[in-house]
């Protein structure tokens, strides 16, 4: 750097030091540390400013709006999870891996806006205009009134908002590639992002536009530098999904005007990102239930119902050590339940390979899987497949017993509304939902779990009931 001193920042969670180091000793990461140009002059500056300060009128709580306005981008997903549409001046951050279809995703949202005559203005920090045209193109979307360009100085950009009339949506596609000139630190690193980040802020509050900052994140999920401004924005989204499945879940993780645990749910196809009004039906399209091993496991992704298809492979190993296996479920989720199954479903498991694979893509956290876990796991060492109309939940404790999960009634409601007619389910807790029209099979524990899967079709050869 050149005038001045350096100091080193942590690109990971923002500390500064004054050496350099393979470590950051405030958050423990590895290789975030950076070298950035001390900021100068902000003594002398703030000294001055104390000269010139004012007393500003304070105010009450009374007297707040009925419901804030929502620009509404007709995206409905997106509006879906921002808690009903964008809120004005507010900022918006959205956070994805490179290539999952951040830029798409909001390309589309403009173009809807502009359809409902609002104004909205596209910033490309990453793409010339020619590329956004392209890909507007390809969407057919490029009659869609956008304001386009590609720009990263901040200062700028704010001025070039500033004319006319105020816009009512604003993307800045990516924060990382934003860079202020009250700073001296190059574009991407955490003084950089920040300094934008907060001009951007600024901008909003002033003008009542909506912005949305796109982010990049890393590997491990952080959304690098940028970490630093989620405290600062009104809310944060990450647009989540598996490279070789199309589907994408757009989550809101921080929301000050609306719900967090609301998903929008996309599929990419080649016209773009198309809206799915009905995930059950895509994670379990193209299902063989016939097949002994899959069972459908009636989850909650954020508050909505999902459906999804647990497969589970039981075969006789021919290693010392049996292999586990298991995709898009927790490892040692899988480890507990074979386990359990061992222990308190008289299932002798030390000679199998068992692999669990969650069908579609998707990863679950619920431990209200384990009920479908086992069921598939027991339905494939005993070679009896499970009936194709029923589904399952329920948590499974390490004494064997079947435990209630919560939102049994969403669950029940969406296999219903998917045509199954069968819940294997815990014994519910208190009141029961009699207006959904499935039948409840009630399972208490996991003998009775196996028990009842063993009876429904046994093949003697491969049972290996001890
Ligand atoms: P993009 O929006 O550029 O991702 P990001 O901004 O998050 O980096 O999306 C890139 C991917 O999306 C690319 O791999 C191709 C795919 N894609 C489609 O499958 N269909 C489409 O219509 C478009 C525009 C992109
Ligand atoms: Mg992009």
């Amino acid at each position: 750097m050149a005038k001045g001193k350096s100091i080193f920042v942590c690109q990971n969670c923002g500390a500064v030091t004054r050496r350099w180091q393979g470590k950051c000793e405030s958050c423990g990461e590895w290789n975030t540390i950076v070298e950035e140009a001390e900021p100068s002059g902000i003594g002398a500056a703030a000294m001055r400013r104390l000269d010139k300060r004012r007393a500003f009128a304070l105010e009450g709580l009374a007297g707040a709006p009925a419901e804030e306005a929502r620009i509404v981008t007709g995206l409905h997903e997106l509006d879906r999870v921002a808690g009903g549409g964008l809120v004005p001046g507010s900022v918006t951050l959205i956070g994805g891996e490179p290539g999952i279809g951040k830029s798409t995703l909001l390309i589309q949202a403009c173009a809807a806006l502009a359809r409902r005559n609002g104004r909205v203005v596209y910033i490309s920090g990453e793409e010339s205009t020619t590329q956004v045209r392209l890909r507007a193109g390809r969407l057919g979307l490029a009659e869609a009134k956008v304001e386009l360009a590609a720009e990263t100085g901040v200062e700028d950009i704010i001025a070039t908002l500033g004319l006319g009339e105020p816009p009512s949506l604003v993307i800045i596609d990516s924060i990382q590639t934003m860079w202020s000139h009250t700073v001296e630190s190059t574009p991407g690193t955490v003084t950089q992002v920040r300094a934008s980040a907060q001009s951007l802020i600024h901008f909003a509050k002033k003008s009542g536009a909506a912005v949305i900052l796109v982010g990049h994140v890393t590997k491990d999920g952080q959304i690098a530098g940028p970490r630093v401004v989620e405290h600062m924005v009104d809310a944060v989204m990450s647009f989540e999904g598996e490279g070789s499945h199309a589907f994408r879940i757009l989550r809101a993780t921080k929301n000050r005007f609306g719900p967090t645990d609301e998903i929008g749910v996309f599929e990419m196809t080649g016209g773009g990102l198309s809206e799915v009004a009905n995930p059950s039906a895509l994670f379990l399209a193209g299902r063989d239930a016939s097949s002994p091993g899959a069972a459908v496991f009636a989850g909650i992704e954020g508050a909505r119902p999902v459906l999804v298809e647990f497969q589970a492979l039981v075969a006789p190993t021919t290693l010392g050590t049996p292999r586990r296996a298991v995709v898009g479920w927790d490892a040692s989720r899988l480890a507990m339940i074979l386990a359990v199954l061992e222990a308190h479903g008289g299932l002798k498991l030390g000679q199998y390979d068992v692999y669990l694979n969650v069908a579609g893509g998707l990863k679950i956290v619920e431990p209200a899987a384990d009920l479908a876990a086992a069921a598939a796991l027991v339905s494939s060492l005993v070679g009896a497949s499970l009936p194709a109309h029923a589904v399952y939940f329920g948590e499974i404790g390490l004494s064997g017993a079947v435990r209630p999960v919560p939102h049994a009634g969403l669950r029940l409601k969406e296999a219903a509304k998917l045509g199954f007619k069968r819940a294997v389910t815990p014994p519910p807790p208190k009141e029961r939902d009699e207006t959904v029209k499935i039948a409840r099979a009630e399972i208490s524990s996991v003998a009775s779990l196996v028990a009842e899967i063993a009876a429904s079709g046994v093949q003697p050869a491969k049972a290996a009931r001890g």
